[in-house]
């Protein structure tokens, strides 16, 4: 993925000024940051949200995010190729992790984690960069769509395009970076989608029911 610098200035200013000027109900299928209504059941809440064509990156929120991402994180099909689960986790480390990561202020956090959701409002997973490094401006990725019968839509590559986008046009970020296991075809599939190449393997990285996984590691640069 290779975006020019001078443009990275253009859209970003962009992405500001319809934020503030454009109505709840404005649709476009440019990149933009949006104020958008999104009906959920307890009445209608008006967020805020980087879109993509099929997906909204959206700030975490405990009481809409939470018992979702407890659930996908405890499901075994879920976590069958992720580098992290088949731990139990526990509401109280669920509620810790959210108390800390939605009260982050810092202007260089290390975390930005995003819930993602269809354009209707629907919670269907997350988009993470972590490990941000600002001297070096590189981030590690992690994306999870967490509904079984949400999968294979298209939001995972939806919300890792927007996730790439967000990182190079408005954080300034030049270099992502994801290891994924070799088995993992529909996270290889999705990242190669959105720009990122294959650097390396590492073979019996990780041990994973009953068996020792190769690693793959790939990288996304933005042309500086
Ligand atoms: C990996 C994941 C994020 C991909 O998101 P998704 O919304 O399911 O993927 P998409 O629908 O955008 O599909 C991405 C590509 O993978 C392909 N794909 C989807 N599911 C697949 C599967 N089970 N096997 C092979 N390819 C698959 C799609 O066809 C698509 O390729 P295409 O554009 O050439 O058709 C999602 O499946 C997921 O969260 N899985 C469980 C958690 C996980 O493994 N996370 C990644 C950890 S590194």
């Amino acid at each position: 993925m290779r975006i020019r610098r001078g443009r990275v200035r253009r859209l970003a200013s962009a992405f500001t000024l319809r934020a503030v000027l454009r109505p709840p109900a404005f649709s476009s299928s440019a990149f933009v940051c949006k104020l958008a209504g999104a009906r959920l059941g307890r009445g209608i809440f008006v967020g805020y949200g980087w879109e993509g064509e099929r997906v909204r990156l959206v700030p975490l929120d405990k009481a809409r995010h939470m018992e979702n991402a407890l659930a996908w994180f405890n499901d075994p099909d879920v976590t069958e190729l992720t580098l992290t689960g088949d731990f139990p986790l526990a509401r109280l480390a669920e509620e810790a992790w959210f108390d800390r990561t939605c009260a982050e202020m810092s202007p260089t956090p290390t975390d930005i984690v995003f819930a993602v959701e269809t354009l209707a409002g629907e919670h269907v997973g997350s988009a993470g960069l972590h490990r941000i490094d600002w001297r070096h401006g590189s981030a590690l990725t992690g994306t999870l769509i967490g509904p079984r019968e949400a999968r294979g839509q298209g939001y995972g590559t939806d919300a890792a395009r927007v996730r790439t986008r967000y990182a190079f046009e408005v954080l300034g970020l030049r270099l992502l970076l994801s290891e994924v296991m070799a088995e993992n075809a529909a996270s290889l599939r999705m990242l190669e989608r959105v720009g990122y190449r294959e650097v390396g393997r590492i073979p019996r990285r990780y041990w994973r029911r009953g068996a020792y996984r190769e690693a793959v590691l790939l990288a996304a640069e933005r042309e500086s």
